[in-house]
């Protein structure tokens, strides 16, 4: 049967790295592909994902609704695991950088596949710990943590990656002050520097560039080192991140060669003997059929090149080398199911077709300009006749979700589904127009469960409160 699936299957697979049809799931990067590695047009000719319906998924759960395939995720963890291993003579470890979806599932599945956890505030490290993930493998992140946020995280006794003086003055009182315990481990911190490597990525995720709110400047390496060679910081290693959703190979490449400068310096003139290096993360996906990302492996053999010819050359041992990939583990992973509802014709200009969610659950496009493809999940096989535009529900002319798609003729009832939603869509999600938030499942041979419950309309009051001389 040939249907909508194939075509963008096939554009997938083959326009990056031609396999024949009997390529093993696992053996294909999941960052590469449109779609989940489970996903199948099934006996109803209806969208299937990790063996389940999705339009049953639908009548189960309602919509919209986030579907996870664990294979999916799995297999993106275990080619970043593997490929390290493969690539790179050193220690090593992967992080999953947790904003780009954070929650209790999520992590416990990454971390059982044991990858560590980046996160940026105290409810990411809340939701790490209690997904199980052991304190010694959360990195914790941001420009702007805060005193409570700094005071939770050493007692957790995950690694603060330390963004600026401010920060790094706090911690370096707060250690002060612990110090007179008997108890007293000394805080393991990393430094944040800004390495001044440009990318080719929207202008918003860029972070590596000198004009960044992320990280040290560069030219003031030498004071952070004196002042934390004079502290009672237990400082491993540094940290770059260049940006996200970046193509190319180079930029991630040239890390190394930019940092090994400063572990040489770190080490010779300061006596701080690092023995880590994380190199962040940005590797991108595949959200439409031009996108042309490298896959996992030959990601990492970059970095492991850049990092390893930087660190021979210079004489110095390889340092543990971390990295923190968000988008390409989980991104792919994820389709978002929504009710289509009504449709608009403007003559001779477009058609718009109308879904239960839209900018709420899915802010990228609005944000980004981000592009997405969709299928129609009860009918995958009907030609796609017309092109339409898929509008969300909430007051804002911007909220498209996907200009000028071709799909079939569609009614109020079928099912669309929106590939590629698993990075930086729930973990941004609002209740812009107090729309509730989605649910979402993870699905795995034809089982499906459960991961977020949905929002209800009590839920979107639970917060508020109504002071007493404005009750009625
Ligand atoms: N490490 C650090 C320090 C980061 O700031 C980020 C992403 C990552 C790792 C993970 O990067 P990834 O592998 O996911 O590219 N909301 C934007 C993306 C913002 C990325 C922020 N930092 C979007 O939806 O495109």
């Amino acid at each position: 049967m040939t249907t909508v699936l194939n075509s963008l299957r096939q554009e997938a697979v083959t326009t990056n790295s031609p396999q024949d049809n009997a390529t093993s799931l696992n053996s294909l990067s999941p960052n590469q592909q449109l779609l989940p590695l489970t996903a199948v047009v099934n006996a109803n000719d209806h969208l299937e994902i990790g063996g389940c319906d999705v339009v049953e998924l639908v009548q189960q759960y309602g919509s919209p609704l986030y579907i996870l395939d664990e294979v999916s995720l799995r297999t993106a963890c275990q080619q970043y695991r593997d490929a390290l291993v493969k690539h790179y003579q050193g220690a090593s470890q992967v992080l999953y950088a947790s904003k780009a979806w954070s929650c209790l599932a999520v992590c416990a599945i990454v971390g059982s596949e044991g990858l560590g956890i980046d996160v940026v505030s105290a409810g990411e490290i809340l939701t790490a710990v209690r997904a199980g993930v052991s304190p010694s493998l959360i990195y914790f992140h941001g420009n702007n943590k805060s005193l409570d946020e700094l005071s939770y995280a050493l007692e957790v006794g995950c690694t603060i990656v330390v963004d600026n003086w401010h920060e790094l003055k706090t911690l370096a009182s707060l250690a002060k002050e612990q110090a007179l315990s008997v108890a007293f481990t000394a805080p393991r911190i990393m430094l944040r520097l800004t390495p001044g490597i440009e990318c080719h990525t929207h202008e918003y995720i860029q972070t590596g560039h000198i004009d960044s709110k992320f990280g040290f400047d560069p030219n003031e390496i030498e004071a952070v080192f004196a002042f934390v060679a004079g502290s009672s910081l237990n400082c491993i290693g540094i940290h770059a991140h260049i940006g996200s959703q970046i193509f190319e190979l180079q930029p991630h490449q040239d890390i190394g060669g930019v940092m090994v400068q400063w572990f040489k310096l770190a080490g010779e003139k300061y006596g701080l003997q690092f023995s880590e290096l994380n190199i962040g993360g940005g590797l991108g996906i595949r959200y439409v059929e031009s996108d042309d990302p490298p896959s996992i492996e030959e990601w990492i053999k970059a970095v492991s090149a850049g990092v390893t010819e930087a660190f021979v050359t210079a004489g110095l041992a390889l340092p543990k080398l971390l990295c923190e990939p968000g988008r390409s583990l989980v991104g792919a992973t994820c389709a978002t199911a929504y009710t289509i509802g009504g449709s608009k014709t403007v003559p001779d200009i477009r058609t718009y077709v109308t879904i239960d969610g839209g900018m709420s659950d899915n802010p990228r496009p609005i944000t980004y300009q981000s592009k997405y493809r969709a299928v129609v999940a009860n009918q995958m096989s009907a030609p796609l006749s017309q092109t339409v535009t898929i509008a969300g529900k909430h007051c804002e002319s911007g909220d498209i979700l996907i200009k000028d798609i071709k799909l079939p003729e569609t009614k109020a009832g079928d099912t669309l589904v929106v590939f590629g939603t698993g990075a930086y869509n729930y973990s941004m999600a609002s209740n812009y127009n107090r729309l509730p938030k989605p649910a979402a499942v993870v699905v795995q041979g034809g089982d499906s469960s459960l991961i977020i419950k949905r929002e209800t309309r009590e839920d979107l009051l639970r917060q508020d409160c109504l002071p007493e001389r404005l009750r009625k």
